[in-house]
């Protein structure tokens, strides 16, 4: 029987916890530490040890997984902690920019430690479930020699050494889950104010969500292509479509701040000469507007 590796996790909010509880469910000795200490109650009771310090949960072993709202916390948190870090390695669980990330990183780096990015892509739900998925990077060799426990958490995805690309890849899922479900409040709302309920809406939802994977790859092609030619739609008739969502909505007398966000920048690229073009034009405006 293989010994499993002992573990600090800080940080219990809903995603902490469900770590510590996936890896005491595996066997795994873990030592937790959180701001808020009674959020450690259900884990002690399940066998956790609650170190009586941030320094104790550092020094307590190699590994160090936070899971916090974000580097700010991760700054407030570790500093007292600053003179144990040395030889630890931080699995930095907490979401950030990348830019923030590889800073958090040179900032581990000068206490001694090493630091691995990670941007979990699933909710605590899906924590403890080998099918779920989290980005890596970081030094690759730390990685491979903790992968094993970090699987205990979920699936692994290593995607290289720059400390910023998981939280990249995080950031671009995150970007399109909010817009998304921004979306889907949207028309709960609309539903809503024509005497629909969110189940009422709920098939035609979920059909409309599960359509999307097509256009995804279809416009993928096209786009790493330079290829936007309107052959099967036409921004300027996704104009007129995103009018009509618009104007539907300020009739149910709902918010049209999102309706009305996605209506000017069509007309944006209506201005800019894209009327024939596909809506996937849009994409070309939306790199113009980097710095
Ligand atoms: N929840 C999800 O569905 C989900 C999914 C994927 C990724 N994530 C990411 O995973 C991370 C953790 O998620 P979560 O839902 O568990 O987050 P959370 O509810 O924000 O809790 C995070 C932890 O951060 C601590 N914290 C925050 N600010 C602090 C500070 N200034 N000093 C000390 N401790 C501080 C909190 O301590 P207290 O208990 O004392 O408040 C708590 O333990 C976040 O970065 C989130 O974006 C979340």
């Amino acid at each position: 029987m293989s010994i499993k590796q002992s573990v600090t996790v800080i940080g219990l909010g809903p995603m902490g916890q469900a770590m510590v509880h996936a890896l005491l469910r595996q066997g795994h000795h873990v030592t937790v530490w959180n701001r808020t200490a009674s959020r450690a109650d259900a884990l002690v009771a399940r066998g956790a040890v609650l170190a009586k310090s941030v320094e104790d949960a550092v020094a307590a072993n190699e590994l160090v997984v936070l899971s916090l709202t974000d580097y700010d916390a991760m700054y407030t948190v570790l500093e007292p902690a600053s003179h144990v870090l040395t030889g630890r390695v931080l699995v930095n669980l907490s979401s950030d920019t990348p830019e923030k990330t590889r800073s958090g990183a040179r900032w581990v780096s000068e206490r001694g430690a090493v630091h691995l990015t990670g941007g979990v892509t699933v909710p605590p739900s899906g924590i403890g479930q080998p099918e779920s998925s989290t980005f890596y990077s970081g030094p690759r060799e730390v990685f491979e020699a903790h992968r094993s426990t970090l699987e205990v958490l979920t699936g692994t995805d290593y995607r290289g050494e720059d400390p910023g690309l998981a939280a990249l890849l995080y950031q671009i899922g995150m970007g399109m889950f909010w817009t998304s479900m921004l979306s889907y409040w949207q028309a709960i709302a609309l539903a809503d104010a024509n005497g629909l309920t969110a189940a009422d809406v709920l098939p035609h939802a979920t059909e409309t969500m599960t359509g999307m994977p097509g256009f995804l790859s279809f416009y993928a092609e096209r786009i790493d292509a330079g290829e936007h030619s309107g052959d099967v739609d036409r921004l300027a008739m996704g104009m007129a479509s995103v009018e009509h969502v618009l104007h539907t909505n300020a009739d149910a007398g709902v918010d049209t701040a999102l309706p009305a966000a996605v209506a000017a920048l069509f007309r944006r690229g209506m201005d800019a000469g894209h009327a024939a073009d596909s809506f996937s034009s849009l994409v070309e405006l939306m790199k113009a507007a980097k710095p």
